[in-house]
This record gives structure tokens, sequence and C-alpha cells, in this order.
């Protein structure tokens, strides 16, 4: 599969991010399962990406969505069987698609034999226990601990059902090779890292005055996690065709963020930092500088099953103002230097969903802060497939989906939108079609052409991409043609409107 033989797959790729339980049920119990997404794998062939990453489909109690994994070498009875699995990999690779796997090694669920072994106080090392908790708190509200039957705690940066492994036991080391090494030989193309940076904490545990999310401090980011990582990249360049690795790094700054990236560790890590800019020219062009700066080969996110969707981050009060952007913001994603990740539904316009009734809800974030944080439910609705029907098409006729979808995904369904030429779904093929062509022609890095602040235009070679986040039309920039654009351009470029330009080079 491997076009150029100079330039790892990976680097340009475009990967789709499939959350499993909302992608499509075939089963017919109102959550999306393997044999679901096996039967819309045309449909990501023909969207144009070229990978795949499936969220965790392991053995789970479901305490958060299956990121608390009770048995990392199978597949929960709710999303299929293993030999679903081999079958959806043997598949997607003929039809020239990747697939990557979701590894969970910070923290296990407490269902996971370890764990129910460390309750009856055997192996307790394999975690971490102490006599007394320390002042940390969980990602997901509320202390970061909780007291066993024996009087003593345990630590989790996460819901109480998700126990942090102890990374300085060399038994959880080998355990993780060995996980690796299984889904590796079932011929699985990379990983996806949960939580990457979280896996080591300060050996003492200190307390901490103000613990921000997730940032650098006794309790993420220290540096023994990079010998893991050493050892995953050398596990992985002992097989063929270019494995590879893209870690959940969360960094309060992009320098940190590289350190994970160098040579010898991960092939990539999730720029966050490009889904936090706020719409602003400013904001989106220190980005880039920066992750073109510190990190040798980018990625580019908007959205994911853990944020807000883009189309209602760049909104405003208006719908049409957030759609606008959000083509207009694929187009810069896709024509910068890297590989670009998308999550389910983005290429339907999908909104985030604000108004899901609480008893709907089953993010843990919801449950512990006592409804006070939403939580992540609102971006991992059931994708409409069609645009009728119990589910949109999501699941089989009278069956309902485990989350409620709103009306107005009739008018974004897949059904819907295919053929329309106005449609993102239609926009999202174009864009990644032209990007398929050029991806690999022109250079990596890019260059800075001459903009008003509320413009950004880059040039990577023949390509010109010029991105308007002011309230006045731009000029357009010199070309010889246009190869895409977000929305009607004329002799200007209006705001909140991206387009892709061809230009002459000596
Ligand atoms: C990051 C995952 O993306 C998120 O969904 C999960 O809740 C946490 N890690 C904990 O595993």
């Amino acid at each position: 599969m491997t076009r150029h033989m100079d330039i790892p797959w990976w680097r340009d790729a475009v990967v789709y991010e499939i959350y499993v339980r909302s992608f499509a049920d075939a089963s017919g119990d109102g959550v999306g399962d393997l044999a679901g997404i096996r039967e819309r794998l045309p449909y990501l062939r023909d969207l144009g990406v070229d990978a795949v990453w499936l969220t965790p489909f392991y053995p789970s109690p479901m305490a958060d969505g299956g990121y608390d994994v009770a048995d990392y070498r199978g597949v929960d009875p709710l999303f299929g069987t293993l030999a679903d699995f081999d079958a959806l990999v043997a598949d997607a690779h003929a039809l020239g698609l990747r697939v990557l796997v979701d590894v969970v090694p910070n923290h296990s669920s407490s269902e996971h034999p370890w764990f129910q072994a460390a309750l009856r106080g055997e192996g307790r090392d394999r975690y971490i226990f102490r006599d007394r908790p320390n002042n940390w708190q969980s990602t997901f509200s509320g202390p970061a601990w909780t007291q066993v039957d024996d009087g003593s705690w345990y630590l989790h940066l996460f819901a109480p059902e998700q126990p942090d492994f102890n990374w300085r036991n060399p038994e959880v080391r080998e355990e993780f090779l060995d996980i690796l090494r299984f889904w590796l030989d079932k011929g699985v193309d990379g990983f996806r890292i949960d939580v990457a940076m979280g896996l080591f904490k300060a050996e003492d545990l200190p307390d901490v005055r103000d613990q921000s999310f997730m940032s650098k401090s006794p309790v993420w980011g220290q540096p023994e996690v990079h010998d893991v990582y050493r050892d995953w990249r050398a596990l992985l360049d002992t097989y063929p065709d270019e494995r590879m690795a893209v870690g959940e790094v969360w960094t309060d700054t992009l320098e940190d963020l590289a350190l994970y990236v160098r040579p010898d560790e991960l092939h990539q890590s999730f720029n966050f930092a490009w889904l936090q800019a706020p719409w602003s020219a400013t904001a989106f062009r220190k980005v880039i500088d920066d992750t073109v700066a510190t990190v040798p080969f980018a990625t580019w996110v908007l959205s994911n099953h853990d944020v807000v969707r883009h189309r209602t981050r760049y909104g405003t009060a208006d719908p049409g103002t957030g759609m606008a952007r959000a083509r207009a913001a694929l187009l810069a994603t896709l024509a910068l230097p890297g590989s670009a990740y998308l999550y389910q539904g983005e290429e339907l316009g999908l909104p985030e969903v604000e108004n899901l009734p609480p008893e709907a809800r089953q993010d843990p974030v919801f449950k512990r802060s006592k409804g006070e944080l939403p939580g992540r439910d609102g971006c991992r609705v059931p994708i409409p497939w069609s645009a009728r029907g119990d589910s949109y098409g999501f699941s089989p006729e009278g069956v309902k989906p485990w989350l409620p979808q709103p009306d107005e995904f009739a008018e974004l369904s897949v059904a819907r939108q295919t053929g329309d030429p106005g449609s993102m779904l239609e926009f999202y093929r174009r864009a990644l079609a032209c990007r398929r062509e050029l991806a690999r022609t022109v250079p990596y890095g890019l260059e800075w052409l001459e903009s008003s602040e509320d413009v950004l235009v880059f040039a990577r070679g023949p390509l010109v991409c010029a991105i308007n986040c002011g309230t006045e039309p731009a000029p357009l920039p010199p070309h010889e043609s246009v190869l895409l654009s977000s929305g009607p351009v004329g002799g200007s470029l209006p705001p909140d409107t991206a387009v892709w330009l061809r230009r002459a080079v000596s």
C-alpha cells in the first residue's frame, strides 16, 4: 500500500476516527459494532480516507464507553467477536484502508483480573495503592482516590472504575508489550495511545497546589514515560509495513509535545492546539508556525469524541456560520503539511447535540459532576445514514439508538447529502480526492504569502491555500486556477471562506 517508498504512509495520511459505539449497528441492539463498521467500509473508501482508528472495542463494563478495559486481547460481545475483528481488518486492507486500534495503558477497568486480584490483596503493586490519599482530583470531577475494604486507597485519574496502573512495575511494561504484539500479529497498522502522557506519576505523589487540566505537573508528563515509548517504537520497528503509533498527548506547549515524537519514540501525536484555537487568523497562524517549527511530522485535528464538534465551536449563534467555517477549516487542515485526523460525522457537518435529555446522558463526566458539566455525549450521537426511520439507518428498523438523534439529522444524513454537490459530504469527497493528488507531490514545508491580518495565505510549491477569518472580502492571491473552494468565490475571497489555488512556480 506504500505509494512512495521513501515517505512513510502515515506522514500525509488522512485518518478517520470511528467511535465504535456510534458508527453503525448491525446486530440491532442500538449500539454500533464491528460488523456495522465492516458493512460501511466502502463508504470510507469512497470518502477518500487512508486509514481508520477504532476506539476501544475490548471487553469492558463500559463505565467510560470502553476506555475501561477488562481484557486487552478480546472483543466485547456488544461489539462482536475476534473473528469479526479479523474480517474487518481483512476487508479494510482489501479496500486499501489501514487500521489503527486504541491502546489504553494508563488504567484498566476495575473489573480487570489484575485489579480484582489487587482487591483480594494479590499483586497490588500493579496499581497505585496508598494508606492515605493525596489531594489529586480526577479528570472527571471529584477526588482521584477511592478507598477499598481494608482501608487503603487506590489512584484513578479518571473514574473510580478506571484504576491507574503502576508503570514502575516491570510486569506492567511486559504485559503491554505483549498486548501490542497480539494486535500487531493480527495485522493492525498501528495504535492510538490513550492518555499517553499519563503513565508515570511523580514517585512520591506530592500534593499539588493547582491541578489544571492535564498540565505538566507531578500528575502528568513525567520523563520516565519516554523509555516506554522507546521500547514500543523498537517493537513496532521489528514488524514490516511501517506500523505506527500516535499519542493522545495533552501538553502545555508544543515543545513538550515534541518530546514524544523524537525519532526513537512515537511517530505522531495529536495536535490539540489546532482544535483549541479560536476562529482567528492570528491564532491559527501561531499554531501552524509553532507546530511546523517544533514537530517533525505534524498532525491536524479539528474534532474527536472528547470535544465539542467544531461546527458548533465555530458557530457563534448562527449555524450557517459554523457550517461555512467548518468547510473552510477543512481546506486549511488538508492543505497543511502532515496528516489529518477526521472524526466521524464531521463530513456530514454534524453539530454538537446540546439538548440531550439528562436521563439519556451516559458520560461519566456528566454523572460525576452531578450534571454540572454536560460531558461528551453531544459529540457521540449515532451517525444518520438514511433520512428516515427510528435511528436514521444507524440500527436496523424498529431499534432505538443508545443516544437519541435530533430531527435535523434527517437533513444531514448520508443518504440526503450523497449526490448533492452543495452538501458537506460531497465537499469532503472532493477535498479528499484533490488532496490525494497533491499531498505527496507538493513540498512538505510551507511558505507564508502576504495577506491582511484576518486572512491566512500559505503555499506549498504550486498549491496556495487562503482562508478568510475576517468580516470583509479579501483579494484572491495571484493564481493560475482555482482548484477548490469552500464557498462561492468570485473576484475576491468572502469572509468564512477558504480556497485552494494553483500558482505558477519557476
Ligand atoms: C481519553 C479518551 O479519548 C477519553 O474518551 C477517555 O475518557 C479518557 N482518555 C480516559 O481513558
